[in-house]
């Protein structure tokens, strides 16, 4: 099964530019036919939030326009730009999607590995949480196939980067899900989005990583008293490769054309 992730596409209503910079929208067109165009073709891609930058219908109407390119089946999650119901609205009839609350889900019919969706976000507010609902739902659903690879997917990652701008508005309450996860070693990957990032780190007892964005990069500045800031670096998608024999092998893919293929070896 292999699973792409694009993430933080921060999509603009047509023919506006993100931060008044950068047209995310082309970058995110750019990454959907990055995706089409690979062989194999991913069986599925994740989008771990962030989908537009200011929960407007009209961003949603222009993600649509944009997805209708895309040519592989679809899950997504809400970020803390999203807007809750906006984005219930722009994936209304999704089968995965649930009709109230939180979009908690699990999506365990479209190959080898189920998806479980938990949303940490706090609508109005940039931070997550990992409440005790939805840490005793996902012990729950986690708990039905225990013997079934299963990658978790959530927007704001649950632990403590190092770079101060971006730990204000983590998801808290971290130690409650890596409890969770500790229980079920079945989850071979968390996956999150939101620091425009790849990271990866040791969590709950699993392996945990975020995914670049699509559009910028947050700057990497490690010093507490750094000012906060992003840059136009490359962007880049994450491919989820999972067999059998050799697990879960996460690829980090930058995305676009780039000279070669050279001879090797
Ligand atoms: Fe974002």
């Amino acid at each position: 099964m292999l699973i792409a992730q694009l993430s933080d596409p921060h999509v603009r209503p047509e023919g506006e530019l993100y931060q008044g910079v950068v047209d995310s929208n082309a970058m995110f067109a750019t990454a959907i036919a990055h995706v089409n165009a690979l062989d194999p073709r991913p069986d599925l891609v994740l989008l771990s939030g962030d989908l537009v930058d200011h929960g407007q219908d009209d961003e949603y109407a222009m993600l649509a326009k944009l997805l209708a390119a895309l040519e592989v089946p679809v899950l997504a999650i809400p970020g803390n730009h999203d807007e809750r119901e906006a984005f219930r609205r722009a994936f209304a009839g999704r089968r995965w999607l649930p009709g109230a609350g939180p979009i908690n889900y699990v999506a365990d019919d479209l190959g080898a590995v189920r998806i479980v969706a938990v949303d940490v976000t706090l609508p109005g507010l940039h931070h997550g949480t990992v409440s005790e609902a939805g840490a005793a739902w996902l012990d729950r659903v986690l708990a039905d196939e225990p013997r079934r690879p299963a990658i978790v997917m959530m927007h704001q990652p649950p632990f403590d980067t190092a770079i101060p701008y971006l730990d204000l508005y983590s998801c808290r309450d971290g130690e409650r899900l890596a409890a969770v996860i500790a229980r079920h070693p079945q989850v071979e990957r968390i996956v999150c989005g939101h620091v425009h990032r790849f990271m990866q780190t040791r969590f709950g007892g699993t392996m945990l990583c975020t995914a670049p964005s699509t559009t910028t990069a947050i700057a990497l500045r490690l010093k507490p008293d750094a000012k906060p800031a992003s840059h136009l670096e490359p962007p880049a998608l994450l491919l989820h490769h999972w067999q059998p024999r050799t697990g879960l092998i996460t690829h980090f893919v930058p995305i676009g054309a780039f000279p070669g293929p050279y001879p090797f070896a």
